[in-house]
């Protein structure tokens, strides 16, 4: 699909308007519901870090055949794919621990390693996904904000690590920055870590990486290091939508991991594929080899706006669009294309890379929003946010007040401090913007809960943020 490129004049009349479906050659309008039949309706996505090109030729086959054998249960401990996957890594098998997704994994390192008491020591802002895992089972977070050059701080994480604490998680690249921990001072990290701190390391973008001064923790796994590689087929092998993840770690590590999962997790057909896309290198050459054609458009199109990025070695990027991220986002939007903004970065914009006529409708529909400036009856997208809850301590009730996107599901949820799950108190749609909910101190059974401290945990989609309250009686 190729764009026309449209005037500003009819941005303009467009966002005047609010009332228009389509623009010429942009596609759908509005943000995008998850439920959509039409591949032509995902031409403007740039918001989910998936592969544009779609999965490889192989994989595609592989799900079309498997497809007739859905009545019958999958390989349930996934032994063919990893069999498969220690094939290619040259490992022996018992390193592997397949599942649905880095999503799965995370949570099974997460039950494995973290508990009620512990502690996890995370950069900010990075993937959320194990530091929500780590609250709700009980452990507190210790975020370490990100260097000046927006790259891992590893001697602030190392200097936060206490006798309490059981993982250190880093992503590597880090999303949503897309900057890399250098080989050198990965090493040197590694070094220090105390015993008994696990290291888990989400290498979910480890195939755009580019420079010569990067490589993957696996070799450190062979190294009998306690490190743990978390690696997903939902990026560059394009199987975002058949969910297959994988981690690699020692046979001492792999078995403590594997033990929390239920069994068949990955379906049938997308084991298949998944199997099948292993073996598809062309498939993968030409998947990064568009990311860094899409990448350098990106480049020299924000250049030519006189844009600062973040050089990226992933599958995105993100720009400083020098004013209000979200009301950009919102803008781009209107015009078919949906990219990311929150991580308390208010100026910054997360573009995912796709094909290169969409890497140029997204160049055009950015200059164009950037130019005409954001009117300020325009309605601002709302970027997640945890606010405040309080009062803080609270007797009877407290009120929890928070952000939302539009878009994706959200979860709210009460832990106790031994990650015991008191009450759900969201878990749906709800509308973009501010929202407050109401806790009664009370348990899923409507039972008051005990004087204490609670974990409040908020999640949507990639964003995770946690905060505490204490009930006093
Ligand atoms: C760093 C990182 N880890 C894990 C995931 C989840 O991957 P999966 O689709 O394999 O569950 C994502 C998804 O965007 C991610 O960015």
């Amino acid at each position: 699909m190729s764009y026309s490129p449209f005037s500003r004049r009819e941005f303009l009349k467009s966002t005047a308007a609010l009332s228009f479906m389509f623009l010429p050659g942009v596609g759908r309008v509005k943000a995008m519901p998850f439920h959509i039949d039409d591949p032509d309706d995902y031409t403007g996505r740039l918001s989910h870090n998936e592969n544009p090109l779609g999965p490889s030729p192989l994989a595609q086959k592989a799900l079309a055949k498997e497809s007739i054998l859905a009545n019958r249960y999958p390989d349930s401990f996934n032994s063919t794919l990893e069999a498969g996957l220690a094939k290619m890594h040259e490992l022996p098998a018992n390193h592997f621990c397949a599942g649905a997704g880095a999503t799965e994994m995370i949570r099974l390192v997460a039950d494995a390693f973290l508990g009620a008491g512990d502690e996890i020591v995370t950069a900010t802002p990075t993937y959320t996904q194990m530091a929500w895992e780590g609250t709700t089972n009980g452990a507190a977070v210790v975020y370490v904000p990100v260097d000046k050059n927006y790259v891992i701080d590893l001697q602030g994480i190392l200097d936060a690590v206490t006798p309490k604490t059981k993982l250190i998680s880093l992503v590597n690249p880090n999303n949503p920055l897309g900057t890399i921990i250098h080989k050198d001072e990965m090493a040197s990290f590694l070094a220090k870590v105390p015993k008994g701190v696990v290291v888990a390391v989400d290498e979910a973008y480890h195939h755009y990486i580019q420079t010569e001064d990067y490589e993957s923790c696996i070799h450190y796994v062979e190294e009998g290091l306690p490190v743990i590689v978390i690696r997903t087929l939902s990026k560059a092998y394009g199987l975002a939508g058949a969910r297959t993840g994988y981690t690699i770690a020692s046979p001492d590590l792999t078995p403590q991991i594997g033990s929390g999962q239920l069994w068949s997790t990955i379906s049938r057909p997308s084991q298949a594929a998944a199997i099948a896309a292993l073996d598809d290198t062309s498939h993968l050459e030409e998947t990064i080899s568009l990311n860094i054609q899409a990448k350098e458009m990106l480049y020299s199109g924000f250049t030519d706006m006189k844009l600062e990025y973040i050089q990226a070695e992933a599958n995105f990027v993100m720009v400083d669009v020098g004013t209000d991220a979200s009301a950009v986002r919102t803008a781009l939007s209107e015009l078919g294309f949906q990219v990311r903004s929150g991580w308390g970065m208010p100026k910054h914009l997360r573009v995912s890379t796709g094909t290169l006529d969409e890497m140029a409708g997204f160049l055009e529909a950015l200059a164009s929003v950037l130019e005409m400036g954001i009117p300020g009856s325009f309605p601002i997208a709302h970027t997640f946010v945890l606010q405040s809850i309080y009062p803080n301590p609270f007797n009877s009730r407290c009120t929890v007040r928070f952000n939302v996107m539009g878009d994706e599901k959200v979860t709210l949820v009460i832990y106790d401090l031994l990650g015991r799950k008191v009450r759900t108190l969201v878990h749906d749609f709800l509308p973009a913007g501010e929202q407050t909910v109401i806790w009664d101190g009370k348990d899923t059974f409507g039972v008051p809960a005990a004087s204490g401290i609670y974990a409040v945990n908020l999640l949507q989609g990639e964003f995770a943020a946690g905060k505490r309250v204490q009930l006093l009686k």
